[in-house]
């Protein structure tokens, strides 16, 4: 089954050619035999991030949206709520799945307030088109990308066979 992906990585500092977390994402994801159909990296700002989420469910179409980075405490870190403002359904089984494996990896895992939620896919007309896409939460370094990658990947294609 395949799956298509989109990662939009928050970050003030980095941009795509110093993105080593996403570069990274795009090989295990291709590495799993699934597909990156667009990878952006967005300054930490609320509205820029929701545009990239929106922008990659309703116009790629993509399936699963992995943000990467702007989860911590600082004032700047504001991907969870751009993940909020435009999703509709709470997955936290998924995020929980997430700090229960990074907890036995770092502490510092407890830092991060990633969530993962569903967002229903709009069509060129705005409405709901019955097919809902995955948006999920990982830090920004490139270690702990991997990490969470491994604590969930097995379940992807379950969870999409579930959300079609
Ligand atoms: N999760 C895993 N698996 N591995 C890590 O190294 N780092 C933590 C945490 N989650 C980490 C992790 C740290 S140090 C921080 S500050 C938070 O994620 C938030 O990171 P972010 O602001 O880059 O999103």
């Amino acid at each position: 089954m395949d799956i298509s992906f989109a990662i939009v990585t928050c970050s003030d500092t980095r941009g795509l050619a110093e993105d080593e977390a996403g570069a990274a994402l795009t090989s295990l994801i291709e590495g799993a035999g699934w597909s990156v159909c667009s990878r952006v990296v967005v300054p930490d700002d609320t509205r820029e991030i929701s545009l990239a989420i929106r922008a990659a469910t309703d116009e790629r179409g993509v399936d699963i949206v992995l943000t990467c980075g702007g989860t911590g405490l600082s004032p700047r870190d504001v991907t969870p709520e751009a993940t909020a403002a435009v999703c509709e359904r709470d997955v936290p089984g998924i995020a929980e799945a997430i700090r229960a494996y990074s907890l036995a990896k770092t502490r510092r895992a407890m830092l991060s307030r990633a969530r993962c939620m569903q967002r229903a896919v709009r069509g060129e007309d705005g409405l709901p088109m019955g097919k809902l896409a995955l948006v999920i939460n990982f830090p920004g370094s490139t270690k702990a990308a991997r990490e969470c990658w491994d604590a969930i990947a097995d379940q992807l294609e379950h969870a999409m066979q579930m959300s079609r």
